[in-house]
């Protein structure tokens, strides 16, 4: 579990990650991206996730520079998109030319996509990337475990990280359990209830146990269940106190009734459809 801000998890030989991030999706490309990783960095945080995307990797890249900490300090995440699978190389160079940052720590697939040949060169693609120090870990997103364990049978290893929807709506157990047994790090979006937190009334309550917030509470839950969790805020207090979790332990009284809430929602796409048209998924999920 991790102590602190700045501790890390070990996600593959010779790579760790700090357990807390910043996350930037819907942030506004310019200020508002700008400004939000450097007062997350100034807070503390040295792990910021982005993606292709989120259209804001040139504003991560200036905020960086501009907070003057040491590269190898910080942790720099970001991600390709589906439907530039086939353009790897060329997106791979155009976020390390926005970012600036030299390489890249963790270089995820962003979604598995439908083609799984697209997927596989892709995938070779960040692989040629690992070997060259571009980037230091190859990683997915919104993978299932059907997915991880043909990546596995094809390529013969696993990523190093998958990171998923995961909250108390959405607890992901089997796939948790899965990632467990075979050395894959876990990494949660949208942590706290990807902007539905108000709609939980129990995080409120049993924050107010330890005099901490809603946000604080889920947050707390995560890191006692070992799970790497990457908050977007864009505000300086939400930043702060966001990250103001390691001073307190939730009781197992507390976890478990946070546990009873699994099922209650989840936002994500499936994983076995989504193909990476985005506006089309959206029209059709009635969301
Ligand atoms: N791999 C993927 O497919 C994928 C998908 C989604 C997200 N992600 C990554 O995961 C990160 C986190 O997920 P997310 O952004 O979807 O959801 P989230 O972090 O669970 O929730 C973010 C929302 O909560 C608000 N918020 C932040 N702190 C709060 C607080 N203390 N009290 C109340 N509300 C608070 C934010 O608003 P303000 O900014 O206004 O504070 C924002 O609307 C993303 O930013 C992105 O980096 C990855």
């Amino acid at each position: 579990m991790i102590r602190n801000l700045q501790d890390k998890i070990r996600i593959a030989e010779g790579v760790e990650m700090p357990g807390f991030g910043l996350g930037l999706y819907k942030a506004k490309a310019g200020d508002e991206v700008y400004s939000a990783v450097r007062m997350a960095l100034d807070a503390g945080y040295r792990h910021i996730d982005t993606a292709t995307f989120y259209e804001n990797e040139a504003d991560v890249g200036r905020a960086v520079k501009d907070s003057g900490i040491p590269r190898e300090e910080l942790f720099v995440a970001t991600k390709l998109w589906p439907t530039d699978f086939q353009k790897a190389q060329e997106t791979f160079e155009k976020s390390l030319s926005y970012l600036n940052t030299g390489y890249i720590d963790l270089y995820m697939l962003h979604w598995p996509g439908t083609d799984e040949t697209l997927r596989y060169r892709a995938w070779d693609v960040i692989l040629g990337l690992r070997e060259k120090g571009l980037i230091r870990a190859a990683g997915v997103s919104n993978f299932i475990a059907d997915q991880l364990a043909d990546m596995k049978r094809k390529t013969g290893e696993f990523p190093a990280n998958n990171q998923v929807e995961l909250h108390p709506w959405f607890q992901q157990r089997e796939l948790r359990s899965f990632c467990r047994q075979n050395g894959i790090s876990v990494t949660a979006w949208g942590p706290i209830f990807h902007g539905h937190l108000s709609e939980e009334p129990l995080m409120e309550e049993i924050g107010g146990h330890y005099g901490k917030s809603a946000a604080q509470a889920t947050l707390r839950w995560h890191i006692q269940n070992e799970i790497a969790v990457i908050p977007k805020s864009v505000h300086r207090e939400r930043i702060a106190s966001n990250a103001d979790v390691f001073d307190f332990e939730l009781s197992q009284e507390d976890i478990e009734r946070i546990n009873a809430l699994d099922g209650k929602q989840r936002f994500s796409w499936d994983s076995t459809k989504f193909d990476g048209d985005a506006e089309k998924a959206r029209k059709n999920s009635h969301k």
